[in-house]
């Protein structure tokens, strides 16, 4: 099997504001595999959300090697970033960024509406990704009255929306109660299985971290095996 993402001695530092700078990532190697779930733990400040964001091709690192579904990041130009944000990847981020005047059904076809796709397929697609993560009956409602854990949903059929073969989730349970965050950790980790996606996410939550086919854990600005 390929592997969907690969980094290979990444570095990162970030400007110090004693002066100077600190190295937030020393140093590190990750391979997932074609519909793997990866998770990645980490105390707060750990550089998690850092490495996660290079890893998607959202932020820039220092040195090292980043390839991405078979394209090294420094030979993708900002075009192909894009293409490949629209087309392949998706993001599940700590807070869902729904659009606050579009409905359930229509943030989750946002990512297909922007590549084009009409709305009748655009709104099919997502009304199956809605109702798999339990919300077909939510499907007219806006984000404000959705609850904190139906957002991330919302947010998690949005990302599915375009079939991504790699999606990233930063910390997607993290700002919910435990109960919301039990069923959303269901539904993520069943959503990539049933599609297939790969799926990369980063928590500070143990118990959430040991659902992954393999947990790695972000210490000191490097991965080890937990
Ligand atoms: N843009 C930035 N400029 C300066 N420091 C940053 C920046 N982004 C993150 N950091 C620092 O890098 C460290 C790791 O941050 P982050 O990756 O957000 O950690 P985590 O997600 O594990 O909590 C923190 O100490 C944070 O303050
Ligand atoms: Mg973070």
């Amino acid at each position: 099997m390929n592997d969907v993402l690969r980094l290979e001695n990444v570095h990162k530092s970030f400007p110090s504001p004693a002066g100077g700078s600190l190295e937030i990532l020393s140093g590190v190697d990750l391979a997932v595999r074609e519909g793997e779930i990866v998770a990645i733990e980490g105390r707060s400040g750990s550089g998690k959300s850092t490495l996660l964001y290079i890893a998607a091709l959202l932020a820039p690192y220092d040195s090292g090697e980043v390839e991405l579904l078979g394209r090294s990041a420094s030979e993708v130009g900002r075009d192909e970033r894009l293409e490949m944000r629209r087309t392949s990847i998706g993001f599940v981020f700590q807070s869902s960024l729904l659009l606050s005047d579009f409905t359930a059904l229509e943030n989750a076809a946002m990512p297909l509406l922007i590549q084009g796709k009409g709305r009748p397929e655009a709104y099919d697609r997502a009304f199956s990704m809605l109702s798999m993560l339990g919300l077909s009956e939510r499907k007219d409602h806006r984000p404000d009255s959705l609850s904190g854990g139906e957002k991330q949903r919302v947010a998690i059929a949005r990302a599915l929306a375009i079939s991504p073969k790699v999606i990233f989730a930063d910390e997607p349970t993290g700002s919910l109660d435990e109960k919301s965050a039990d069923i959303v950790e269901d539904m993520l980790l069943d959503a990539a299985r049933n599609t297939g996606a790969a799926l990369v996410y980063v928590t500070h939550n143990s118990a959430f971290a040991t659902r992954a086919d393999r947990t790695l854990l972000l210490s000191e600005g490097r991965l080890s095996d937990v």
